[in-house]
């Protein structure tokens, strides 16, 4: 069932959502066979993925491509795509871009920034929307944690309050200390995914490339599952040392014709 319904009653009885990024079909195929809760087609497809400089830089047109990528590997899966930055500048806007994911196979958008009246417009379209608060890489260029001061984690609470009262299907938290999302998860009733926001959040969310271990980056927030980038290196030195030594392609990689065709080609 693919209705974010399901969240809100995994929150009351206290199971944890988990939730993760994925930009093509093999992964979400992969993450859905694991028994994955939500897949996020994030905008960190963009420095991830597609050599981006920047988050800003990711186009609609950019997550509606993985989208449907994501959507044909996982046919069955909850899928949320990130609105990207500029393409929820207001209401009307929110909700045209909102409908061209869900027309990608999107089941939730998510955008960040504290602006209800955003959470209204696609909640009365018919689309579900989970917010983003703490650090919203699309608003905030240096990456750290927020919500440190008392000043700053009471306004992150009151931010969420807000969402939550204009109809928030869902909540990431990033980079916040554990106590601001305790606060958090506690003052709204929607079920809010934290990375890097501590135990206490209603889910998690990591970035796939960071737990398959694509790069080399240690981030404190992440654990990491696989080296999948050492892998990826040695293959391919692997790959390019056997082609120009001649060991690839083998007999056993090659095909040959009939004897009796070879024959009449070859004289
Ligand atoms: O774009 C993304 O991957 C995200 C996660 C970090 C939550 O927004």
């Amino acid at each position: 069932m693919r209705d974010s319904a399901r969240f809100f009653e995994m929150k009351r009885r206290g199971e944890k959502i988990a939730m993760l990024t994925a930009y093509d079909a093999p992964t979400a195929r992969a993450q859905a066979a694991a028994g994955i809760d939500v897949i996020l087609i994030g905008d960190s497809v963009g420095t991830n993925m597609l050599g981006y400089a920047s988050e800003r830089e990711v186009t609609l047109a950019d997550i509606a491509h993985h989208t449907r990528a994501v959507r044909r590997g996982a046919p069955d899966a909850f899928i949320a795509s990130d609105l990207p930055w500029a393409t929820y500048a207001t209401p009307a806007e929110a909700v045209a871009s909102a409908r061209e994911l869900v027309a990608a196979g999107a089941d939730m958008v998510k955008f960040e920034g504290a602006l209800p009246e955003i959470v209204r417009a696609i909640r009365a379209a018919g689309i579900a929307v989970c917010c983003h608060l703490g650090l919203e890489p699309q608003n905030h260029e240096e990456k750290r944690l927020k919500g440190k001061t008392a000043a700053d984690a009471r306004k992150l609470v009151a931010d969420a309050r807000a969402l939550d009262e204009a109809g928030q299907d869902m909540l990431v938290l990033e980079l916040v200390p554990e106590e601001v999302a305790d606060a958090v998860t506690r003052a709204v009733k929607a079920p809010t995914i934290g990375i890097g926001a501590g135990r206490r959040t209603d889910g998690q969310v990591l970035v796939i490339v960071d737990v398959l271990g694509f790069t080399d980056a240690a981030f404190k927030h992440n654990k990491r599952y696989a080296d999948v980038g050492a892998a990826m290196r040695a293959a391919s030195a692997a790959y390019v040392a056997d082609v120009h030594s001649g060991a690839f392609p083998a007999e056993t990689n090659t095909f040959k014709m009939p004897k009796d065709e070879a024959a009449a080609f070859l004289g």
